[in-house]
């Protein structure tokens, strides 16, 4: 198995990869946000990709989606795992919890979301009822388990166009909607990699309570942000490493 792992806002490198080798790789779809990192973590073959480029310079809604997710099935993936940065909008999703998003909403617009279509393409709908993998969401939480890291195992993550951040009147709708978490990224991204039929699954990092709540009633400090960010990824980096240790042995 070799697994691939989208890094998100806060996780643009994956520290204490050995034997790492840089891949340019061209897709029928445009260039991926950068070259695909090959390398090991305590020995066990992964690939890394920084969605927003490896200088953090690509917004959400100008990521190409189809060429990141094709470049990695094409160099091998087996699996991805999204590491996605996300607003918490339910009360219990606070700065520093680690979800396992099990639904998505998806309220983006103008993103290229599918490989299915031109006129030389059959007309293809996938079944999208559950859009995350089972397989790695529970190998992701037993890795979390095994380390003994708290990590919440429903959510449904709203997916919002960005680049700005949401109003508390749009938070507001979309709790109402039935949303748990709210990010920019996770769409059209697992419904690609459901389409080329690479098993997905996303690991959510609260950065910060969603516009209106808890402590962002009055306004969202990007400060705090950058510092939830930094104790939390530490603690994503240790599941990570678990993940691919317990996939190489068939855990
Ligand atoms: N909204 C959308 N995306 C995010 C947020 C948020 O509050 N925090 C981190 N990514």
């Amino acid at each position: 198995m070799k697994f691939a792992i989208i890094g998100g806002s806060g996780l643009t490198s994956l520290a204490g990869l050995e034997n790492v080798r840089r891949q340019v790789v061209r897709t029928p779809y445009g260039d991926p946000s950068g070259p695909l990192t090959h390398g090991q973590l305590q020995g066990v073959d992964l690939m890394f990709l920084a969605r927003h480029g490896y200088g953090h310079t690509i917004t959400p809604h100008e990521i190409n989606y189809r060429a990141n997710v094709w470049a990695l099935k094409h160099a091998g993936a087996d699996g991805i795992v999204s590491v996605a940065t996300v607003g918490g909008i339910r009360a219990e999703y606070g700065p520093g919890t680690l979800v396992l998003p099990d639904q998505i909403i998806d309220y983006t617009h103008g993103r290229r979301g599918t490989f299915f279509e031109g006129l030389d393409q059959p007309v293809t709908h996938i079944d999208f009822t559950w859009p995350y993998d089972d397989g790695v969401r529970g190998r992701l939480a037993r890795a979390a388990a095994n380390l003994g890291e708290p990590m919440a195992l429903v959510g449904t993550y709203g997916c919002t166009q960005g680049p700005r951040l949401e109003t508390a009147a749009e938070i507001r709708r979309l709790e109402r909607d039935g949303c748990d978490l709210v990010g920019m990224t996770g769409m059209p991204e697992a419904a690609l990699a459901r389409e080329l039929e690479v098993p997905y699954a996303a690991l959510a990092v609260v950065a910060n309570h969603a516009a209106g709540k808890g402590d962002s009633c009055d306004g969202i400090s990007l400060e705090a942000i950058g510092a939830t960010l930094d104790g939390a990824m530490a603690r994503v980096r240790r599941i990570l490493a678990e993940f691919v240790r317990m996939a190489a042995n068939g855990d």
